[in-house]
This record gives C-alpha cells, structure tokens and sequence, in this order.
C-alpha cells in the first residue's frame, strides 16, 4: 500500500512517519496544505497514492480565537476539503484527524461517534467543518484523538518542564478525558489501513479510567519523581478567569471507544504509556 503522510513535523506526523517507514511523509515546509499550488511544485502524484493520512493541523486553540481564526479555517477546514476532493477524483483513501472540540462537552458519559457536533470556539468550528468535508468522500477515516502526547509540545512534556524546575503548578480538575499517545493513534490508523476496517468515524484514545488534567499533572510529577511537588486543583472558570481571550473548552472530553475495540483496536491504558513516556524522557 503506497501511503502520503501530511503535516509529517507534528505530534501525529512524526508517530505515523514511524509507524509506517515505507511512506512518502511530507512536513510543512516541503507542502503547506493552505497553499493550492503546493502539491504540484511538491512534484505530489495524487494518483500514486492508495492512501492519504493528513496529521497537518492548525492546533493553536486560544490562537484560533483572534490571530489564528483565518490559519485555522485555512488549514483545518479549506484544506481537508481540498483533500476530500482529490480523494473523490483520484480514488485514495482519506485519512484524518478529528478533536474533542468539535463536541460542547456536555454529553453524559463517553462520547460516541454520531454525538452531534456543537463546538464552542474557533478551532472546534474549523476541525467540525473540515470533519463534514472528510465524511463526504466514500473512502475515508475520520479518527478522533483527545488529549494527544507524542514527540513535540504537548500537556505532559510542560508538566515535566515544570517539575524539573521545582514549580508547584495549579491545573484544572474539572475537564475530564483521557490522553492519546501518538504512537497508539498511528498504530490504529496503520491497522485500520490492513485490515479494510468498514470507512467512517473512530474515536480512538487511551484506555482506562478517565482523569482530569489536574491527576495527568499529579500521576506526571509522581512517575517524573516529583511526588513531593503539589499540584493544586482548580476549575476550568477559575483558571481561565484572567484570559478573556482563551477558547472555551469541552468539560467531559471522554469518548466512547466501542467502535474501534469491535475492529480489533485494544487501546492502551494511558497510565502505562505516561509511565513509558516518562520513562523514556
Ligand atoms: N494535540 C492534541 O492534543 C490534539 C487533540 C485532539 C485532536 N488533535 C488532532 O490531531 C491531529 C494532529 O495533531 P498534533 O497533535 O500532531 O498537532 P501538532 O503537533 O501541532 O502538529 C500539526 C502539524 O501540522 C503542521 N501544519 C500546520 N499548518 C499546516 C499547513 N498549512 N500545511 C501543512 N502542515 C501544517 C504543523 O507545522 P508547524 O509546526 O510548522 O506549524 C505541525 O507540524 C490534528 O488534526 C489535531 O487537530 C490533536
């Protein structure tokens, strides 16, 4: 199977470009999806490829508020579009990456697939839209992490800055999921690619009992051997009281992983793969 990977320099890029070493996997800077002159100076042949795994994202979420708004539409809803299409007329599967934000987070319990999208701020709207555009196309998967800790910027990798440094943080204990390592969401997309698992939408996550991010801050400090640093809880109104600017965040941010366990996906407990993570450095 000849696979492109897009946006091949983030968290997911790097995870997939491992994942699957035989891939044509492209950063930012050799094709920048906003651009639609880029793939042909990229020398990209649509029609050589089985699949298409788009990891490219405008992640930016309180970016995506002000200064972002239009990257975000850009990147997150223009050019999966584009892509829906050129998978419509050159026949590769479609793969690509949902959120949480597309959600209000209001739903009881974990999230299934078919929740109905009602995303609170800029970046949530923009992935919903590119989401429609990718459900368009016959060939698709729609995969939809939470919570994503790989080789880059992300929630653990500050709490071990932050630790490092002796800092006693205070984190909100009222958002409630659970973090998705990005080897364990390539690893799902490579399974989904081999087996020819039925085409729609996958939540896929960690497994195991849910937590706020106040515990994934605490259980970080603990495995980072900082358990005598405190990590004090707060609500997500207290902590965003002082940042007018920031998005809205979903509070319950728990999907349902029913779906892909029935096509053969075991996702990982996320505490054992922080312990590895951590372990790792
Ligand atoms: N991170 C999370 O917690 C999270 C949670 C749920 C879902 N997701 C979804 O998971 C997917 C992967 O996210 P991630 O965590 O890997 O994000 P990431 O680490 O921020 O990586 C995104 C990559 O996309 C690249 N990019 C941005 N704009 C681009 C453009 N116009 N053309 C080509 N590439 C572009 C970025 O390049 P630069 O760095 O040069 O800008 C970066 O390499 C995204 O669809 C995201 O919405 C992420």
């Amino acid at each position: 199977m000849k696979v492109l990977v897009l946006g091949a320099g983030g968290q997911v890029g790097r995870a997939l470009a491992a994942a699957l070493p035989d891939a044509v996997a492209l950063t930012r800077a050799q094709l920048d999806l906003t651009d639609p002159g880029g793939a042909d100076r990229a020398g990209v042949d649509w029609a050589a490829f089985d699949a298409v795994v788009n990891a490219a994202a405008y992640t930016d979420v309180d970016g995506a508020e002000t200064a972002g708004r239009v990257a975000a539409w850009r990147t997150n809803a223009t050019g999966p579009a584009r892509l829906a299409e050129l998978a419509r007329t050159h026949g590769f599967t479609l793969v690509h990456f949902s959120t949480e934000y597309v959600f209000d987070g209001t739903w009881p319990g974990p999230v299934p697939e078919d929740a109905p999208p009602a995303p609170l701020g800029a970046y949530g709207a923009s992935k919903a839209a590119g989401d429609l555009a990718v459900a368009c196309t016959p060939a698709h998967y729609l995969v939809r992490p939470t919570w994503v800790v790989g080789d880059g910027r992300n929630f653990v990798r500050t709490m071990l800055g932050l630790a490092a440094r002796g800092i006693e943080p205070t984190v909100v204990a009222d958002q409630i999921g659970r973090p998705t390592f990005a080897a364990d969401l390539a690893d799902a997309v490579v399974h989904l690619l081999r087996t020819g698992a039925p085409h729609g939408t996958y939540h896929l996550t960690g497994g195991g009992e849910p937590a706020s991010w106040a515990e994934v801050a605490r259980a970080t400090y603990g495995l980072a051997g900082h358990a005598d640093l405190r990590v004090t809880d707060t609500t997500t109104e207290a902590y965003f009281a002082d940042k007018p600017h920031a998005a809205r965040r979903p509070l319950n941010s728990v999907l349902d992983l029913t779906r892909i366990e029935h096509v053969g996906v075991r996702p990982p407990d996320w505490r054992d793969r922080l312990a590895e993570y951590v372990r790792r450095g």
